[in-house]
C-alpha cells in the first residue's frame, strides 16, 4: 500500500517527536468527532465469537457499514442456521453443541469484505459485552409501546445496528404501578391466571416483541424480584417461574433483575441471602428454551462481581446508579469516580460474565428532569467510551436515539474502539501507571496486541506516557490511534501524547516482527 507524501511526512515527524517531547494532536475538546466517516465499501464490525445454548431460537444480525444494497453469504455455516443474503440475518437453532467457524462475506458495490465469525454452541451466551440501548436514563418510568418502538427504529435507521448495537432494554415503568389511581398505569398487576400484564402504554408485549425482532433487533425487560421495583411497579415475588415463562412466551432476551423492595423479604443481606433472589431467577430462565442475556443489578452489595458469575448472571451492575450519587458535584465527577474504580474487578469478569459500572450517559439524556444534551464536555465523552471499552463493560446508550448528533454517533459507533471492547480473550484493561491525575491502562487482545488508553484526570492539558517497561513489552510496536484510525508509525520503549483536561487517548499497538537474518 502506498502511503500519500503528507501522511508519511507526518508519521515521521511524529516519530521524531516522540522522542524528546509529546505529540501534538488536534484536541477534542470541541464537539467534533474524530471517528472518520465509514467508508461506503463494506466492513463486518462486531464480534468474532457468539455463544448460544443448544436448542435455543438462534438470531444475529451480521453488523456491517457500508453502502447498500449489500448482499451478505456465509461458508461453514452449521446445520440449522439460515442466513438471509438481503439482511445478513442469521436464525434457526442448533442442536449439538461445538464450535463452528464461518467465514461471513458481504459484498456491495464498492468490494467484499470477509470476517472469521466463531458460534459457540454451548452452557454459555454473552461471549463478549452485550451491546445495546436502555430506556432508563431519557425517559425514566415515562416509556410507551410507541417510543420503544420509535427507539428501535431509530438503533436501525441511525446505523447503530450496523456497529453492532443490538439490545433494546426496556426499564422500570412498562407494567402496573402498585397502588396507583392513574387509570393507564394502574389497575391489576396479573390476570385471572397470575401472568404479568403491561400497563395501558404497553397494550401488546408479544407484538412489541416481534416488531424489534423484525427489525433485526433484540429486545430487553426489567423486573424486581422484591413485590415491587425502584419506581413502584409490580415485581416478582411470588411469580418467579411463571414471569420467566412469559417473558420468554413474550419474546424477551434479556432480563434486567433489580433489587429494588427485595429488602422487604430478605432475611439479611448476607451473601448466601444476596444470592436468593438471583439464583431462583436463573433456575426458572434456565426452564425457558430461549436465550436470554441476565443482568444482575443490586447496585454491587456483597461483592456481587465476586459471586455473580457463579449464579448465572452475564453481567452484574458493581456499583450504584452512575445518574449521579449525592456525593458527586456532576456526571463527571460520578462517571470518572465509578469507572476507574472498577480497577481490582478485572479478575472477575471474561467471556459470558462482566462487570458493569451503569450505562452510557451521552446524546440526549434526562438531566433535573429535562431531556438535554450530556452535561459531559467531548473529552469526558472521550473519557467515557474509551474505558467502557477497555473495561469490557456492556456498551447500553443511555440517550435518545431519535435524537443522535453525528458527534455522538461518531462517539458511539467507532468500530475501532468497539472492537477493543468486543474482542474476544475478554480481558478487563488494568491500570498500568499513575502519575498525579494521569493513568495508563492497558489491555490484552486476542491478536497479541495491547489497547492502551492514557487518560488525563486533571484540570489542564497534560502529557501522559505509556512505557514498554509499565506495559511489560520490549522492541518494537506500531502504534494506532483507535479514535482517529491512524498510524502514529513504529514506536520504541514508549508513545506519548498530550492529553486534554479530563481526556482520553486510546491506542492499538501491535508488534512489529523484524524479519529473521539469513
Ligand atoms: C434502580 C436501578 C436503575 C433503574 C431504576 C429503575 O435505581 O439501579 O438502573 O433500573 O432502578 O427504577
Amino acid at each position: 500500500m502506498t502511503i500519500p507524501l503528507r501522511k508519511k511526512i507526518l508519521t515521521v515527524a511524529a516519530c521524531a517527536i516522540a522522542v524528546s517531547a509529546g505529540l501534538v494532536l488536534p484536541l477534542a475538546s470541541q464537539p467534533r468527532s474524530l471517528t472518520p466517516k465509514p467508508s461506503a465499501a463494506p466492513r463486518i464490525n462486531g464480534p468474532t465469537i457468539y455463544g448460544c445454548r443448544p436448542g435455543a431460537p438462534f438470531a444475529y444480525t451480521i453488523p456491517a457499514t457500508g453502502e447498500r444494497p449489500m448482499e451478505f453469504s456465509a461458508t461453514g455455516l452449521p446445520s440449522g442456521l439460515m442466513l438471509d443474503p438481503k439482511t445478513g440475518r442469521i436464525s434457526g437453532a442448533m442442536a449439538i453443541k461445538g464450535t463452528y467457524a464461518v467465514k461471513l462475506r458481504a459484498k456491495n458495490e464498492l468490494g467484499v469484505a470477509e470476517k472469521t465469525f466463531r458460534i459457540v454452541v454451548g452452557d454459555q451466551i454473552a461471549l463478549t459485552p452485550p451491546m445495546g440501548w436502555s430506556s432508563w436514563y431519557m425517559a425514566y418510568t415515562n416509556i410507551s409501546d410507541k417510543m420503544i418502538r420509535a427507539q428501535a427504529e431509530a438503533m436501525a435507521s441511525s446505523g447503530l445496528i450496523d456497529h453492532g448495537y443490538t439490545y433494546v432494554n426496556i426499564d422500570d415503568g412498562w407494567n402496573v404501578k402498585l397502588d396507583s389511581k392513574d387509570p393507564v398505569i394502574g389497575g391489576q398487576p396479573r390476570d385471572a391466571a397470575g401472568n404479568l400484564v403491561g400497563n395501558k402504554n404497553f397494550p401488546d408485549m408479544k407484538a412489541l416483541c416481534d416488531a424489534v425482532h423484525g427489525l433485526g433487533l433484540k429486545i430487553g425487560i426489567y423486573i424486581s424480584p422484591g413485590p415491587g421495583t425502584c419506581a413502584g411497579y409490580a415485581g416478582s415475588y411470588e411469580h418467579v417461574e411463571q414471569d420467566a415463562r412469559q417473558f420468554a412466551a413474550w419474546g424477551f432476551d434479556f432480563l434486567k433483575y433489580d433489587w429494588c423492595t427485595y429488602s422487604q423479604v430478605a432475611i439479611d443481606k448476607t451473601v448466601p441471602s444476596l444470592q436468593l433472589p438471583y439464583i431462583s431467577m436463573r433456575s426458572a430462565l434456565d426452564k425457558v428454551g430461549r436465550d436470554i442475556v441476565y443482568n444482575l443489578c443490586q447496585y454491587g452489595m456483597g461483592n456481587v462481581w465476586e459471586w455473580g458469575r457463579e449464579v448465572g448472571g452475564n453481567y452484574w451492575r458493581t456499583t450504584d446508579d452512575l445518574g449521579i450519587q449525592p456525593e458527586d458535584k456532576s456526571l463527571w465527577t460520578s462517571m470518572s469516580r465509578i469507572g476507574f474504580a472498577q480497577a481490582g474487578k478485572e479478575k472477575f469478569s471474561g467471556p459470558g460474565g462482566w462487570n458493569d459500572p451503569d450505562n452510557i450517559l451521552v446524546g440526549s439524556i434526562l438531566w433535573n428532569d429535562k431531556l438535554v444534551p450530556t452535561p459531559l464536555t467531548p473529552d469526558e465523552q472521550y473519557t467515557y467510551l474509551s474505558l467502557w471499552a477497555l473495561l469490557d463493560a456492556p456498551l447500553i446508550f443511555g440517550g435518545d436515539m431519535t435524537k443522535l448528533d453525528d458527534f455522538t454517533l461518531g462517539l458511539l459507533g467507532n468500530d475501532e474502539v468497539i472492537e477493543v471492547n468486543q474482542d474476544a480473550l475478554g480481558k478487563q484493561a488494568v491500570p498500568v501507571a499513575k502519575l498525579n491525575d494521569c493513568e495508563v491502562w492497558a489491555k490484552d487482545m486476542e491478536d497479541g496486541s495491547k489497547a492502551v488508553g492514557l487518560f488525563n484526570r486533571s484540570k489542564s492539558v497534560t502529557t501522559v506516557t505509556a512505557r514498554w517497561e509499565d506495559l511489560g513489552i520490549t522492541g518494537k510496536w506500531k502504534v494506532r490511534d483507535a479514535w482517529r484510525q491512524y498510524d502514529w508509525g513504529v514506536f520504541e520503549n514508549w508513545f506519548t501524547q498530550k492529553v486534554n483536561r479530563h481526556g482520553a487517548v486510546l491506542l492499538r499497538l501491535f508488534p512489529v516482527v523484524e524479519p529473521k537474518r539469513k
